[in-house]
């Protein structure tokens, strides 16, 4: 799918048909967000794949907006090894760059998702840590829940000209 295409038409996918999907196409998805670009290319992330029911469920319970996930195919949990870091503090948009890459290949191979927010969350951030048993260097950011859509969200115009400003703010 064309790049561009793929940008406009992604929207977020809650409801998903019960169906499997394959292990190369979610390794497809895991690639897509190893190509993300990275401060100092430090590539922070490490992912946690969620398949089990029992799992999809508990890592839920953190999640109050994130219920969906019980009903998907798969959930991946995209986290930051901090002692990977060689620039502090930017885990968060390496992490978020992955993230966006997940959305956009998945959408591109006809697989719907949806970001599920954790970090800056601390409650949500010690919940799924201690569900995962993630080690103490080891931060979650944010959790995608992927499955093939079964709901085809609307997809409305969002090009504002008045949000761009020329050399300086604009009033
Ligand atoms: C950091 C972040 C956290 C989000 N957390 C949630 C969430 O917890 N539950 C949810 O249903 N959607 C969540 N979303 C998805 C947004 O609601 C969605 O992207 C937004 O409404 C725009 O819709 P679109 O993705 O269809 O373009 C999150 C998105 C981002 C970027």
């Amino acid at each position: 799918m064309d790049t561009m295409k793929a940008i406009l038409e992604r929207r977020s996918i809650r409801k998903y048909r019960d169906s499997e999907i394959p292990q190369n196409d979610i390794d497809e998805i895991l690639k897509a967000a190893m190509y993300a670009p990275s401060a100092g290319n430090q590539r922070p992330w490490e992912f946690i794949i969620i398949k089990s029911s029992e799992m999809k469920k508990a890592v839920c319970e953190s999640l109050p907006h994130g219920k969906m996930l019980a009903d998907a195919a798969f959930g991946v949990v995209v986290c930051a090894d901090l002692s990977k870091e060689k620039f502090p503090g930017y885990w968060v948009q390496d992490c978020a760059a992955a993230v966006q890459n997940m959305l956009l290949s998945s959408h591109s191979m006809g697989i719907g998702s949806v970001w599920l927010g954790v970090h800056p969350v601390e409650e949500r951030k010690a919940a799924i840590s201690k569900t995962l048993g993630l080690p103490e260097n080891v931060v979650p950011m944010g959790v995608v829940a992927f499955g093939i859509p079964d709901q085809k969200p609307d997809q409305p115009e969002r090009f504002d000209r008045s949000l761009i400003h020329e050399e300086k703010w604009q009033k």
